[in-house]
């Protein structure tokens, strides 16, 4: 069979590779960033999807991470940015995704993203959980440090996306008030 351009350039949507990272996102760091591009190598769209959990009381709502996050990747269509509640394979299946990223920083997270990933396996075998390594320089970074380093006056620049940085600053500016 012969796929003339055109026949090409209207399969195209069909046949988008997608998938999706979840986290917390509390706030993005640029290890996150990292991972995300790296993606993007591999996948047409990377959808975010930023967990939205009542049980838990992160400093930016909900609302703010998935601002924050859709502000470092604007203007760039193939960075979709979402927010979920409930299990992680119902939102993939809502979204036709078949693919999960999570980023492995060390040994550290593995005992964790390998019960994740089993469970979701056996919650629905068709989603897979594919795991990427960031960039050497953000192996030791995440979002629990960055609040910590920065509220106790740290330097955070390079390992957020300036954005980040002003929100941080606001954030805990008001809570000083
Ligand atoms: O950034 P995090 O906090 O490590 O991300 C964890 C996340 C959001 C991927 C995970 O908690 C999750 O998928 N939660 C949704 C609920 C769910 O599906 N639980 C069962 C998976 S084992």
């Amino acid at each position: 069979m012969i796929i003339d351009n055109q026949e090409c350039q209207e399969l195209k949507p069909l046949m988008e590779r997608k998938a999706i990272y979840p986290g917390s996102f509390d706030p993005i760091t640029n290890g996150h960033v990292d991972i995300i591009q790296r993606g993007k190598k591999i996948f047409d769209k990377i959808i975010v999807g930023v967990l939205d959990n009542p049980k838990k009381t992160p400093l930016f709502s909900t609302q703010e991470r998935v601002e924050l996050i859709r502000k470092t990747f604007e203007g760039d269509p193939s960075v979709d940015v979402m927010s979920f509640d409930g299990l992680l394979v119902d939102f993939a299946r809502r979204n036709k995704v078949n693919v999960v990223i999570r980023g492995l920083r060390a040994i550290s997270d593995f005992e964790y993203e390998f019960q994740m990933a089993l469970m979701n396996r056996k919650l629905a075998s068709d989603i897979e959980t594919l795991f990427m390594m960031p960039s050497l320089k953000y192996s030791f970074l995440s979002s629990n440090l960055v609040k910590e380093v920065f509220q106790l006056g740290g330097c955070i620049k390079d390992l957020v996306p300036p954005l980040v940085e002003e929100a941080l600053k606001k954030k805990f500016m008001n809570s000083k008030k």
